[in-house]
């Protein structure tokens, strides 16, 4: 792997200076929107290459690369339109890719894909998620808009409700917040989708204080953020196994009744049933904001990728 390049892989590999200096960049990003983007990136390529389906994600990195002057080629199906199916290995797919662009947003189905592709790239390679492994740019959004909206991301009590297990964002959201002081998680879930014992691992190693269970009700009272996720259907091994985990924690007036004024509910969306529609207009209801924030933070870590580049 090039060590000279800026890759996005995994969230463990950001420090606490290095989110600050993020979040500050986001920060400026917010008003080069404002002001109608700029040219900085004039010139550049972005590929955004999804074996898994996204909007939010894929759409929110080619609007950020617009904004800062540059284009975009790629595929929102590379398992289909690109060479993979006809046997193409991802490393031989990304070799010949970096010779076409400037930077690599890659979602793909397979937990570590990105490391493989950072391994061979001759370009940054950002990581857009990769099966229920990780999505480090999706935990970056998440805590920025803790940031905003909390005020500060010290001492924060958090609830990540869902599914646990095969929810990617929530790993790598852990990981972004064992960067903080005094940070409480109530990882709540059912029985068959609990956090990864090696998400725990990690959380004991930085002296996280976490608790794992299954009664929503109980801390909702003493949460700041309430981050539900959806529960991942398609990455069950059986239908009967999804069924055992869906439908368990719903976000609807009753729950929000519960929570704190000043607390807010995040969701990485897309959402399917878990927050109910009338939650929406709840001024703690703060998961659209968070999706927009998703363009600022790409925009910051664009930015940084294509800046340690000579083309
Ligand atoms: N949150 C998220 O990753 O959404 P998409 O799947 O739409 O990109």
């Amino acid at each position: 792997m090039n060590p000279k390049l800026y890759h996005v892989l995994g969230a463990k590999q950001f420090s606490r200076s290095e989110l600050d200096e993020l979040f500050a960049a986001a920060k400026g990003m917010e008003e080069v929107v404002r002001t109608g983007g700029n040219r900085s990136h004039q010139g550049a390529i972005m590929t955004t290459l999804f074996f898994e389906a996204s909007t939010r994600t894929r759409l929110s990195f080619e609007s950020a690369m617009s904004r800062l002057g540059g284009s975009v080629i790629g595929t929102e199906n590379a398992a289909q339109f690109s060479s993979a199916i006809k046997g193409e290995t991802l490393e031989d797919t990304i070799r010949i890719i970096s010779g076409y662009s400037d930077v690599i947003v890659m979602r793909h189905t397979e937990i570590g894909a990105a490391k493989r592709a950072a391994a061979v790239a001759d370009v940054p390679v950002i990581n857009a998620g990769d099966g229920a492994g990780e999505h480090p740019t999706q935990a970056l959004l998440d805590a920025y808009t803790i940031q905003k909206e909390i005020g500060q991301l010290d001492g924060v009590r958090i609830a990540m409700v869902g599914d646990l297990a095969y929810g990617r964002t929530v790993h790598s959201l852990s990981y972004i917040l064992a960067n903080y002081k005094d940070v409480q998680v109530f990882y709540i879930s059912p029985e068959n989708v609990r956090i990864p014992s090696y998400v725990k691992r990690y959380m004991d190693e930085k002296g996280i204080r976490y608790s794992e269970s299954g009664d929503l009700n109980s801390v909702a009272g003493d949460i700041d953020v309430l981050y539900q996720t959806r529960i991942q259907k398609e990455r069950f091994p059986s239908l009967e196994e999804y069924e055992k985990a869906s439908g368990h924690f719903i976000v609807d007036a009753e729950l929000m009744s519960l929570m704190p004024n000043k607390s807010i509910v995040l969701h990485p969306l897309p959402r399917a049933g878990e927050i109910a529609d009338s939650v929406d207009n709840d001024p703690r209801a703060a998961y659209f904001r968070q999706a927009r924030n998703g363009l600022y933070v790409r925009m910051a870590l664009v930015d940084k990728a294509l800046r340690g580049i000579n083309r």
